[in-house]
């Protein structure tokens, strides 16, 4: 059974470049309701831990640099099959590839810094949203 519910975060640059209101814009007009809403900045250490499924891949270290160089928004979304359709509104990880219409299309700048994480499964989902949420902070 598929959750309605996904994990989801406005990735440093796209918070520096005043994209946050743009973004948030096309997921409520995707239908998606705002459940848990924060930004914060992450450690390195804790972008490792949130991205340690992907320890091994050569971009690792960009990764948690780029994801700990300034403040993340971050949110739990609500909808209908929430995390495929979430995926589909943010488009591919490579804007190159991301179809016209998406957040990636719109924002993103490269594969790395592609403006938006969104998770990839139900399990993942709840994973990742307790990483930063308690349970006190969704409505
Ligand atoms: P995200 O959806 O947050 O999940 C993993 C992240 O790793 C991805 O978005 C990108 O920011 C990053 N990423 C994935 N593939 C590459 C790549 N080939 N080169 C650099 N960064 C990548």
């Amino acid at each position: 059974m598929s959750s309605n519910r996904t994990y989801s975060m406005i990735k440093p640059h796209a918070v520096a470049d005043n994209h946050v209101g743009g973004i948030l814009k096309m997921i409520e007009e995707g239908g998606f309701r705002i459940v848990a809403l924060k930004k914060l900045q992450m450690t390195a250490s804790q972008a490792g831990e949130f991205y340690n499924v992907h320890a091994e891949r050569p971009f690792y270290g960009e990764l948690c640099e780029m994801m700990s160089e300034g403040p993340i928004v971050a949110m739990i979304l609500e909808k209908e099959n929430a995390v495929l359709d979430f995926r589909t509104l943010i488009g591919s990880t490579d804007p190159a590839e991301a179809a016209e219409g998406t957040v990636r299309k719109a924002y993103a700048k490269s594969k790395s810094e592609n403006a938006v994480h969104g998770s990839d499964s139900d399990e993942n989902a709840a994973i990742e949203s307790s990483f930063f949420f308690s349970g006190i902070e969704r409505f």
